[in-house]
């Protein structure tokens, strides 16, 4: 499948089945993540792969991930972050989203169904996983197979703005 088709094909998914992701899998998601461009190449980020039962249970307070087998939690340094000098504007949350969108797209290759969650507690994540200052949870991505109907690949000719309301050629 070619890279719009599938990323069309993806979609967010709120039902998941008890199937383990493979070992394999995750390692490619994981891959796919770490050779993501970062600002300077910087690499700060962490990513937590939550599979056991008990680490589970722990992120249960901090987010909805419906009953996923596997949740990363991508987290960035913001002290080792690339810092724009003049203004400060730290990337550490654009390069945990850049990493997020890599290993996202890479389960979606292997058929795995995924949920991009922003919706969590922070104090949750940080207490339950030992979390220092520095490290920052920036998103959740939950990845599993997938026990709901798709939604169609056709979908975003009504649910995304067409292009000339959000870009501009001068
Ligand atoms: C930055 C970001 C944060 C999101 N946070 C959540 C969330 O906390 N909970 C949730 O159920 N979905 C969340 N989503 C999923 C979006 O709601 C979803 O991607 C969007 O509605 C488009 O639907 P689609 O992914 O099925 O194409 C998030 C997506 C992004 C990109």
């Amino acid at each position: 499948m070619d890279f719009l088709s599938m990323a069309k094909a993806r979609y967010s998914v709120r039902k998941y089945k008890d199937t383990p992701v493979e070992a394999e899998k995750l390692q490619k998601i994981l891959e796919a993540g770490r050779i993501a461009p970062t600002a300077t190449n910087a690499q700060p980020q962490k990513v937590l792969v939550l599979q056991s039962k008990e680490a589970l249970e722990k992120a249960k307070d901090a987010a909805r991930f419906y009953d996923a087998p596997v949740l990363l939690v991508v987290c960035a340094d913001k002290e080792t972050a690339w810092k724009r000098k003049y203004d400060g504007m730290n990337s550490y949350q654009i390069d945990a989203s850049i990493v997020t969108d890599h290993m996202m797209l890479q389960a979606t290759e292997l058929g795995l169904g995924t949920l991009w969650i922003c919706w969590f507690k922070e104090e949750v994540l940080r207490e339950a996983f030992d979390l220092p200052e520095n490290i920052v949870p920036v998103n959740l991505l939950a990845v599993g197979y997938a026990d709901c109907e798709p939604a169609s690949p056709e979908r975003h000719a009504e649910l995304r703005k067409p292009l000339d309301e959000t870009v501009k050629f001068l």
